[in-house]
């Protein structure tokens, strides 16, 4: 079986523009950004361009913004959560958060008693909910898939919040935590969204935006509009929609290339693309791979039809691909800056390296029009946030096909 499966996206164009809506326009971005720049702990992450892996590989140039350093979360997903609470909070007060700080918002918050919010994670989103109600002076509890390692619960208890990981998979955790919620009157802040659960994953959306308001900036003369091409990982889609909705508002409707890559086992969108009628698809079972913020089975529905207007296409890729994209950031060619990138920070540039060096996919390159004229940006998501397992692929052989023995199963709630 070929480590990269791909599928040319038939619906773009013929859907009407999703990605066009006044949610993910230029403005919903800059205020976003603005929120974030007033937090503690903010700083723009940074953007490397790493010219001679982009001689290496025939490439105009190639950039790789390092999320690894958001907040000090080693992953991005604390952008979404902190601006959703923010969100959440503002609406609960009656005030238009644009016209306030991160300390002015905290000050009209009421102490007593605190809300409880509630998530279902594959660590990195809990992370950032957990990190986000400490600093909002709330509660959290954040529940995890079966498999989970460890480090990834240890990581969301450090932040005060109660956690357990499950005896499901993510969908099922999501449904679980969907009902518990409801039954405690925690509000559920997921980062996907179904019927009737719209508002705090469109404003979590809105939050990773500040993503693409950054690169804006730190591009220079060059700016958006002169990429050719952008890499973007998915689980849910999310963060792919919201990457792709504000580069295509950035633009003036004239985006690069997007490409959206999945790991096989949890290739949710890819085949959403296959299907006939281009209704989301959900895949079933563990969704086992090594890229657990990736590892998701059902496409957040709005994504998808952002996704379905805009991208090229759609590739579902094996675990090597992204153990690859470790290998080349953690290593890299000459003088360009090492990013220490993860298992779902990795896939976007392993999928680059593998579709320019090997010729089993040249027809691929040639389709994307991926040359020496090309300008590509990938944004590695998270850093080693299963040093366990980042180790073992980057200093061992490990590919990553089978999961590591990392989570043992709880049921108790550790923490709190
Ligand atoms: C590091 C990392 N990258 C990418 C994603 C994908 O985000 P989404 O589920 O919105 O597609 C996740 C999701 O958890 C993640 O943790």
């Amino acid at each position: 079986m070929s480590s990269i499966i791909w599928e040319v996206n038939r619906f773009k164009n013929e859907v009407g523009v999703r990605a066009a809506s006044a949610d993910h326009d230029t403005d919903e971005m800059k205020k976003a950004e603005s929120f974030h720049k007033s937090m503690p702990g903010y700083d723009r992450t940074p953007l490397a361009e790493l010219k001679n892996l982009s001689d290496v590989l025939g490439l105009g140039s190639i950039y790789v913004k390092d999320e690894s350093e958001r907040f000090g979360l080693n992953a991005f997903k604390g952008l979404g959560a902190s601006y959703a609470m923010a969100k959440y909070f503002a609406g609960r007060l009656d005030i238009e958060l644009a016209d306030f700080t991160f300390d002015e918002l905290l000050g009209r918050i009421p102490g007593h008693p605190p809300v409880i919010f509630s998530t279902a994670t594959d660590g990195n989103h809990g992370k950032g909910v957990a990190w986000a109600s400490e600093l909002f002076k709330q509660k959290s509890r954040v529940y995890m898939p079966e498999g989970t390692a460890d480090s990834r619960l240890d990581a969301v208890l450090e932040y005060g919040a109660g956690g357990a990981v499950t005896e499901m998979n993510y969908e099922d955790t999501v449904e679980y935590v969907r009902e518990i919620s409801r039954k405690n009157g925690w509000v559920h802040i997921q980062d996907t969204s179904w019927e009737g659960y719209t508002e705090l994953p469109m404003y979590i959306m809105q939050g990773y935006m500040t993503i693409i308001a950054e690169i804006e900036g730190q591009l220079q003369g060059r700016r958006l509009s002169g990429v050719s091409h952008i890499i973007l990982q998915a689980g849910v889609g999310s963060f792919a929609g919201a990457m792709a909705a504000a580069v295509y508002n950035l633009t003036d409707g004239r985006p690069p290339h997007i490409i959206v890559v999945e790991p096989q086992r949890a290739d949710c969108l890819h085949r959403s693309a296959k299907s006939e009628d281009g209704r989301p698809v959900r895949v079933h079972g563990s969704l086992d791979s090594m890229m657990a913020g990736l590892s998701c089975g059902a496409p957040n529905p709005a994504d998808w039809e952002i996704l379905k207007s805009v991208a090229d296409g759609f590739a579902s890729c094996a675990d090597s691909i992204s153990a690859t994209g470790m290998r080349i950031l953690g290593n890299p060619a000459g003088e360009d800056s090492k990013v220490i990138s993860g298992e779902s920070g990795a896939l976007p540039l392993g999928f680059l390296y593998e579709v320019m060096t090997n010729e089993e996919y040249g027809n691929l390159k040639e389709e994307l029009g991926l040359d020496a004229g090309s300008s590509v940006l990938t944004i590695s998501t998270e850093g080693d946030t299963d040093p366990v397992n980042y180790r073992s692929v980057v200093w061992g052989e490990r590919t990553g096909t089978d999961k590591m023995d990392g989570g043992k199963y709880m049921t108790e709630i550790k923490g709190e």
